[in-house]
């Protein structure tokens, strides 16, 4: 029998990466729809104050991802002091630009840390419950940005395009085990994580919208959570195109097709000698 979506009914809904943004509205929406809700995050403080304004329908349980053992503690406790957890959605995330012609090592090692290995800490926590019981959900959030290649987002989309992919794995293995898996894969939405950016963000929607789309989708058995389609749907379609073609397209339409300055260094602290010969 086919996995199916799970209500209140089966349990609460664990929600990481709830203390602002997208989780903390997703939060909101869950409870609203009659769930119990455990937030998590790693700021007890913005946790509590969604617990403290939930009438009691949400719990605070402070946990960083990248902790694997602190993540397995965290979803033993929620399932000891509120009940098995049915439905789980992995929404942790952080986004570090990065600079092609001079990569920061250590930021891109923290968006897999957290954005990759966060998400496979909870699947470990999780999956082995879920499948025990054959009933759970679980939703992967990704981003459009995993559809393919984008500016500065050189481990921001690789770390999404593979959350897609383990996504889909989990989707095939687990669905024997009434475990149903789906992939969240918004646009823009304007939470903290796009302050500072100073790219173009068209069609960006409200965390309350991107929570509203999240809460239908999971109602449903579709694979794919994506909005706002008139966005992620063009966007899959400029990406079926031969590279030749979308390579200049993306270049232009983002800004990356500009000749450079002919002073612009990669990185001050890194002298480069002119290219020619050796000496
Ligand atoms: N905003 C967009 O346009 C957009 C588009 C597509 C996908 N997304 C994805 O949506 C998800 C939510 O992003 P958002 O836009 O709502 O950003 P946000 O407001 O910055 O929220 C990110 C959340 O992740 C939590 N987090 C970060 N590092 C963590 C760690 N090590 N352990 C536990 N929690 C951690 C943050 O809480 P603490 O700092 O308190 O730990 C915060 O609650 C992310 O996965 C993001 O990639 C966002």
């Amino acid at each position: 029998m086919s996995a199916r979506p799970v209500g209140p009914d089966d349990g609460v809904a664990w929600v990481t990466g709830a203390s602002s943004g997208i989780g903390a509205a997703l939060v909101r929406r869950l409870a609203a729809d009659g769930w119990r809700v455990a937030a998590s995050a790693r700021s007890a403080d913005k946790l509590n104050a969604l617990e403290a304004e939930s009438d009691g329908a949400v719990r605070a349980f402070a946990c960083d991802v990248v902790d694997a053992d602190a993540v397995a503690a965290t979803v033993a406790g929620i399932e000891a002091e509120m009940g098995p957890i049915a439905l789980a959605v992995l929404n942790a995330g952080v986004y570090l630009p990065i600079k092609a012609e001079a990569p920061d090592a250590a930021a891109m090692k923290k968006t897999f840390d957290v954005n990759l290995g966060g998400a496979a800490a909870c699947l470990a926590a999780l999956n082995p419950r879920l499948a025990g019981r054959r009933r759970g959900q679980i939703a992967l959030v990704a981003s459009a940005t995993g559809f393919g290649g984008m500016p500065t987002a050189a481990a921001y989309g690789a770390s999404k395009a593979a959350l897609i992919n383990m996504a889909e794995t989990l989707r095939l293995e687990l669905d024997r085990w009434g475990v149903l898996v789906q992939v969240v894969t918004p646009g823009f939405v304007d939470t903290p994580a796009q302050d500072g950016n100073a790219f173009p963000k068209p069609f960006m929607v409200s965390p309350e919208t991107a929570a509203a789309r999240i809460a239908r989708g999971l109602a449903s058995r579709r694979f794919e959570i994506t909005f706002p389609r008139r966005f992620t749907w063009a966007l899959k379609a400029i990406y079926a195109l031969p590279r030749g073609i979308w390579l200049p397209l993306v270049r232009a339409q983002t800004g990356w097709a500009a000749p450079l300055d002919e002073n612009a260094r990669p990185n001050v602290d890194c002298p480069v000698e002119p290219a020619g010969p050796a000496a």
